[in-house]
């Protein structure tokens, strides 16, 4: 689990007003749901014999003796949320999307931790391909918004209870054909979730999955019509993807589409997949809702900081202006200078411990700002200061009633270099 300190937030939040800004243009309305569920929530949704909640969830008895958890995801909760506020009643199509902290115990690694959190959306009530498309534009347009290159789309399907049988059984067979192959968690995945071994990372694992059965020579008319639509769509809206018949997903509820936004960039190492999802359409009726069809996907904010940071632009806002006081008669008005012009909408760095003029110009040269002003008895009598642009350059005159329509008429220069 980790801090996040001034200096590293910025990017969290230009990802954060980002997604808030794609998600409007695309009319999803955010959600907030509470960070504990019953853990009965995600056995019945996510699945007992996954990963997420065999072994990853934070479980523990409340004060009443209630099973909770902390969320490991949001699908389950958000779906919690859209049956309790019978929101099915109220409007055909909901679009819902959220962000947020989530939990499970897995090995720490880059771009892996404890408490992470995602972007996810959900929309619910569109069974058509097309809402499957739209909401992949979502993402791909999110990505295109931050500036995130060597993001590939990779999309499947699974199926859903009419043809999946048959294809899990034909997996079954021939996994047990070739069980010596399997590493020893696999062995073990085979008898409880045998889609599991086709994500496994280990070689030897990955060759004896690539020559399986493939589960999309297993689907039926309906669901081969559905993943066969959802490619001319992304096609008309101009979306690269990628088939890849051995994506699978570490959640049981989806049926039909799944898909996966993997990154190439070596920062992220095995924790490459930035983002998943897919369609869930029986996961409502499941969890005692009514029967409406469901997709959504979830984006790893961790992960998406990680790859902007490795980009190595700069978030931080700098100051437009630093107040220095030449002597301490002039403490108080530097305060009140500074506290009209945030008023007036600049952003202000202002010592407030005072001290020699020296230390104050080097605290200014470290803040980053643009201008510094040095305020003393001569600026206050004669209301006449000076800008001094801290990148180099002549000092500008600014009258100290003047100062933010000044420093707004300034050409941007080039961020100076922070002092060490
Ligand atoms: P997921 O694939 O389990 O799907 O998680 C989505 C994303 O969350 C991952 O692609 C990854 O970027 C990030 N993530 C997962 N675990 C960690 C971790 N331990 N540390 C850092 N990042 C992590 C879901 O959670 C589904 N609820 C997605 C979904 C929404 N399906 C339908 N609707």
């Amino acid at each position: 689990m980790n801090d996040l300190l001034p200096g590293e937030i910025e990017v969290w939040q230009f990802v954060e007003s980002t997604a808030r800004t794609l998600f409007g243009r695309f009319g999803y309305g955010e959600v907030r749901t509470p960070m504990v569920e019953d853990t009965a929530l995600f056995v019945r949704s996510v699945g007992e014999e996954t990963d997420i909640v065999g072994k990853e969830m934070y479980t523990f008895e409340d004060k009443g003796g209630r099973s909770l958890s902390l969320r490991p995801e949001g699908t389950a909760p958000a779906a919690r949320a859209y049956i309790e506020h019978s929101v099915s009643n109220q409007e055909p199509v909901s679009r819902w999307f959220y962000m947020g902290p989530m939990f499970r115990y897995e090995r720490m690694k880059t771009g892996r931790y404890r408490q992470f959190s995602q972007i996810g959306a959900e929309a619910y009530g569109a069974k058509e391909p097309a809402q499957d498309a739209e909401l992949m534009d979502v993402v791909v347009q999110f990505l295109e918004a931050l500036g995130l290159k060597d993001v590939t789309l990779n999309i499947n399907s699974l199926g859903d209870d009419n043809c999946r049988p048959a294809y899990h059984a034909k997996l079954v067979e021939y996994l047990n054909a070739h069980r010596e192959e399997l590493c020893a968690d696999c062995q073990q995945r085979l008898e409880r979730n045998p889609l599991r071994v086709l994500d496994c990372k280990n070689e030897k694992c990955q060759a004896v999955a690539a020559a399986g059965p493939n589960v999309l020579e297993f689907l039926c008319a309906p669901c081969r019509a559905h993943f066969t639509d959802l490619q001319r769509k992304l096609g008309v809206l101009g979306i690269r993807y990628v088939v890849n018949h051995r994506l699978v997903r570490g959640l049981d509820y989806y049926t039909r589409t799944v898909f996966e936004f993997i990154a190439s960039h070596p920062a992220l190492g095995t924790a490459s997949t930035v983002g998943g999802g897919g369609r869930y359409d029986k996961m409502m009726k499941g969890l005692g809702g009514p029967d409406v069809p469901a997709v959504g996907y979830a984006m790893g904010l961790d992960r998406l900081v990680l790859l902007l940071k490795e980009g190595g632009k700069t978030f931080t806002q700098r100051p437009d202006l630093f107040i220095a006081v030449a002597d301490e008669g002039s403490q108080d008005e530097g305060l009140a200078l500074a506290s009209r012009l945030r008023r007036e909408g600049l952003k202000v760095d202002f010592d407030t411990r005072g001290g020699s003029l020296k230390s104050q110009m080097k605290r200014a040269d470290k803040s980053g700002a643009r201008f510094t002003l040095v305020l003393g008895e001569q600026e206050r009598t004669s209301g006449q200061a000076k800008l001094k642009p801290m990148a180099g350059g002549e000092p500008v005159p600014v009258a100290l009633d003047n100062v933010a329509a000044t420093v707004r008429a300034q050409p941007e220069a080039p961020a100076p270099v922070p002092a060490a």
